[in-house]
């Protein structure tokens, strides 16, 4: 008989068990290689205080052995409606119906909770092909009546990339983008730009194509920047940051680079600009900007920032999903990726192309509404 409990997050014993579960899940249909986050980055986040999401993880156990983890992050300002799933089997126990027993009850307690969209994540590599045939997370969620609602691609970069090149791309940017002056800097954003920061950081969800997901604007709020801030910080993390303001101070982009201390790996978070800035290569700006901050960090590391848009172009949105691959840090971002049109209700119009990107994996958000 299974049984489902809810971890305290300030249990290092039973964390340390879901934490084992979730990367061996994860490295099974990824790849060995591929970037999950730490034990201590994840524990962290479990632990945060933060009123904007409820977040709770799971153990399930048969006759006390531990056999799947569990995940449910419950929105609590907006979006109240939404619940985000995720379960994961440890791979030498799959299709004995451990996958759909802990779906069945985190369903059970996302409806408990008044929750009526249901969200899951499926991610494959690439190379295992499009769609997700064959690929566990897709036919398990496809099996439970979930269906595809947006698609991202997850690229890598191994760096450093060539100065030359990014001094080309800087100095196309930079002739192209004269109305606006760039800031960077590492750790918390300014206090004096930490209101347009927040309102850029609140819009990114919904300024991103958003396929067939019905996503409610979130709610600005500064005094939350400062607590992810802290938080990053508690995770042993350190953001770059970057702004784009106009000639009037206001900041039309904004961009977050976050590099693990744990194992070197970035993440490409919020990146957006703001839709009457756009066509000045403000997206291109990014990378030789971010080489200033590069610069900090004594060891190459290896990106790879997510995105969601059209074959034929390349987003300036990227949501904050995105992880870089092995090895530490100095690095830039870039934004390449490919999507259907069916489910790309917007796309950008910046093309950024550093030498080197290639396409690591697919993510695929299904959802499934219930009655
Ligand atoms: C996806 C996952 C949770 C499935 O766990 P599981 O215990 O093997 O799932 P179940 O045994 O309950 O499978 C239920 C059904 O899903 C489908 N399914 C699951 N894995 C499949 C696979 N590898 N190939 C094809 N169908 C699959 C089948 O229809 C299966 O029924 P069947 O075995 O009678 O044919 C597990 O593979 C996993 O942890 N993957 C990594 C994380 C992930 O992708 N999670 C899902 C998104 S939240």
């Amino acid at each position: 008989m299974l049984e489902l409990m809810r971890i305290d997050p300030f249990d290092s014993r039973e964390v340390n068990l879901w934490w084992d579960i979730y990367a061996a899940a994860e490295r099974a249909d990824r790849g060995a290689g591929t970037a999950v986050w730490t034990r201590d980055e994840s524990r962290h986040e479990l632990q945060h205080d933060t009123a904007t999401i409820d977040r709770r993880a799971y153990l399930a156990r048969i006759d006390g052995e531990v056999v799947a983890g569990g995940r449910l992050a419950l929105p609590m300002r907006d979006n109240l409606r939404v619940a985000m799933l995720g379960v994961h089997v440890a791979p030498e126990l799959r299709r004995r119906g451990i996958g759909t027993a802990v779906l069945t009850a985190l369903e059970e307690e996302a409806r408990s909770a008044g929750r009526s969209i249901l969200k899951a994540n499926a991610s494959w590599p690439c190379s295992a092909g499009d769609d997700g045939s064959g690929v566990p997370g897709r036919e398990f969620a496809r099996r439970h009546g979930y269906a595809l609602a947006l698609g991202d691609v997850q690229s890598r970069l191994p760096l450093p990339v060539a100065a030359a090149h990014l001094d080309a791309l800087g100095a196309e940017a930079s002739a192209r983008s004269q109305d606006y002056s760039l800031r960077s800097w590492i750790g918390s954003v300014p206090q004096v730009l930490i209101g347009g920061w927040a309102e850029l950081d609140a819009a990114v969800d919904t300024e991103a194509p958003v396929g067939d997901l019905e996503i409610e604007r979130a709610t600005v709020d500064t005094s939350e920047i400062r607590r992810s801030e802290t938080l990053i910080a508690q995770q042993n993390r350190r953001s770059f940051g970057t702004v784009a303001c106009d000639r009037g101070g206001r900041v039309v982009a904004f961009t977050q680079l976050v590099v693990s201390g744990d194992d070197g790996n970035a993440y490409q978070w919020g990146t957006l600009v703001r839709r009457e800035a756009r066509g000045n290569r403000l997206g291109m700006a990014w990378p030789s900007r971010s080489r200033i901050c590069g610069c900090c960090w004594r060891t190459p590391l290896t990106c790879a920032p997510c995105t969601r848009t059209t074959p034929a172009s390349t987003s300036t949105c990227c949501r904050s999903t995105a992880a870089w691959a092995s090895r530490p840090p100095n690095s830039w971002p870039s934004c390449r990726s490919g999507w259907p049109e069916r489910r790309t209700r917007r796309t950008a119009h910046s093309s950024v192309q550093i030498t080197g990107v290639s396409r690591e994996l697919r993510f695929w958000t299904d959802i499934r509404l219930l009655n």
